[in-house]
């Protein structure tokens, strides 16, 4: 039994060295027409949503781990397909309009930030303050606040 754990412990540690060996494709392509919103929108997307949605992730020290690394640069690759602020003035504006309704409807249900990720950074947790200013920028709808809309529910 020991010699099991110790073969199995030592088939761990080699396994896991080897594995930080495979390359992840962890870049930050040039931001070409970052989106312009409202400073109060632009600073809640800048600290919630940009590392997984623009090109100006923040990668973390942990980013640098496998495997921790290949789930990291997967929620990037992927977010960044879906959704990627750095590219948003490029869209065709129905295109826009499209992302608005997700975004809003996204951290309506908080589905966003992704729940690993406030797991790591706390701070990107959006209180109801902050989804009311999302609110307001991706419906346009002005008086509709959050706490009147659950009392109508
Ligand atoms: C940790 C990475 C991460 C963070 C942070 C993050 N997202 Fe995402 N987001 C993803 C991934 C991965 C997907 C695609 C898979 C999915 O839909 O769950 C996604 C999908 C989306 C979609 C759906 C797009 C589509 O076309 O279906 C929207 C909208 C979105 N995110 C908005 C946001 C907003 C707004 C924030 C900030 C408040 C945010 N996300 C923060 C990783 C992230």
């Amino acid at each position: 039994m020991g010699r099991i754990l110790k073969y199995g412990f030592l088939f761990f540690v080699i396994a896991f060295i080897g594995i930080q060996f495979i390359e992840v494709d962890k870049t930050n392509p040039e931001v070409t027409a970052d989106i312009q919103a409202p400073p109060e929108v632009k600073r809640i997307l800048r600290s919630s949503c940009y590392d997984c949605h623009s090109n100006e992730t923040r990668w973390p020290f942990y980013s640098s781990i496998a495997p921790i690394s290949w789930f990291i640069a997967d929620d990037v690759n992927e977010g960044r397909e879906k959704l990627n602020f750095s590219n948003w003035e490029k869209l065709y504006s129905e295109k826009q309009d499209e992302l608005k309704r997700k975004i809003w409807k996204e951290i309506n249900e908080d589905e966003m930030p992704m729940s690993t990720y406030i797991y790591m950074h706390p701070d990107a947790k959006l209180g109801l303050p902050q989804k009311d200013i999302i609110k307001k920028w991706a419906t346009g709808n002005d008086f509709f606040n959050l706490d009147f809309q659950k009392r109508l529910k």
